[in-house]
């Protein structure tokens, strides 16, 4: 079995669906809440911190490699003080512990990174290039690497960069469905326009991580889409394909909210790696949500189209 934390996340979904049944998953979620199971996967509400009720539930289910992509991935909420205690049990906690999962299994290691390790300085980053986290979100995710590295041989890191996809209801929306949220109830939104990234669609990333796991990819991967551009041109992208009213998208800088972690300006990725070593082009941004569009509107359609 393959077990995954964050089961049910932005990216869980997208790792169980472009699975597409192939293998046995298993995996954790925090919520108080019921899924149904889908063909071979075993879902259970178990806090990663809870190393015995996981080992539990997953006693006999033969794990042979570990995929943790649970913590608190809201940047804000990791800055937070009232929240910053919580949110460094669950993501550098949460690696601790499920490091020591895998160890005893004999398991092979995947941990979900960031481009949040980087700083904004020097885009394009490459998987050579330094950490340097300004935000404790980040800090927190470049000290989970660490750990990794020193205490795991087998081990790989994916780092993923801003997600589009379709949000489990239960979960924190994504920055592609705040924004059509927004847009669709006709309220004006301000977005920063000095924020560069290159944005991924989730279920390309899912798909991905298998190609990356199936081939025994070992070390430090970073995966993207292929159109770099802000987070305003990005929601006038999204507003023009789904068909939104793009006057009501305002750029601002990112000055403009004054309470929130400090973000680096540019942490777009170069995608050679994953391109030589998988064979792949990555998805344009436009591409990718026409897609999304697709998969929103008819999912029938969607299986027939080429690879999602
Ligand atoms: N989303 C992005 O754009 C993005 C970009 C770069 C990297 N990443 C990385 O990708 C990974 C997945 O992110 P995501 O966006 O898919 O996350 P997400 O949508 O916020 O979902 C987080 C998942 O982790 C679970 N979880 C949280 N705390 C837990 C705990 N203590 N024990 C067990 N499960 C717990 C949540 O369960 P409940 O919902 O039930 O609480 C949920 O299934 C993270 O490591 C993140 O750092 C994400």
């Amino acid at each position: 079995m393959i077990f995954i934390t964050g089961i049910t996340g932005i990216l869980g979904e997208a790792l169980v669906e472009k699975n597409e049944g192939r293998r046995r998953l298993g995996g954790i979620y925090l919520g108080d809440y019921e899924m149904n199971g889908r063909d071979r996967v075993k879902y259970a509400s178990a806090d990663v911190l809870d190393l015995d009720r996981v080992s539990t539930i997953f006693k006999n289910d033969d794990i042979d490699c570990v995929i943790h992509a649970a913590g608190i991935a809201d940047t804000d909420k990791c800055e937070d003080e009232k929240y910053y205690k919580a949110a460094y049990a669950s993501n550098v906690g949460g690696t601790e512990k499920m490091l020591s999962f895998a160890k005893k299994l004999g398991a092979k290691f995947v941990y979900i990174s960031t481009n949040a390790v980087f700083d904004g300085a020097k885009a394009p980053y490459t998987e050579i290039d330094t950490p340097n986290p300004i935000n404790r979100y980040g800090a927190m995710k470049s000290e989970c690497e660490k750990m990794v590295k020193q205490n795991i041989k087998d081990y790989l890191i994916v780092r993923p960069i801003l997600m589009y996809g379709l949000n489990n209801p239960n979960e924190r929306m994504s920055f592609f469905t705040k924004i059509i949220e927004k847009l669709e109830k006709g309220k004006k939104i301000n977005v920063v326009d000095d924020v560069f990234e290159n944005p991924l669609l989730s279920y390309e990333c899912g798909r991905l991580i298998w190609r990356l796991i199936d081939k025994d990819a070992f070390g430090i991967y970073h995966i993207a889409g292929k159109t770099i551009l802000s987070r305003y041109e990005a929601a006038r992208t999204i507003a023009r394909v789904f068909r939104l009213d793009e006057g009501l998208i305002n750029p601002v800088s990112s000055s403009f909210f004054k309470t929130i972690a400090p973000r680096p300006k540019n942490t777009s990725y170069d995608t050679s790696k994953i391109e030589s070593e998988l064979g792949i082009e990555p998805l344009g941004f436009e591409d990718g949500l026409r897609l999304l569009k697709m998969r929103i509107e008819n999912r029938e359609k969607v299986g027939e189209h080429e690879r999602y």
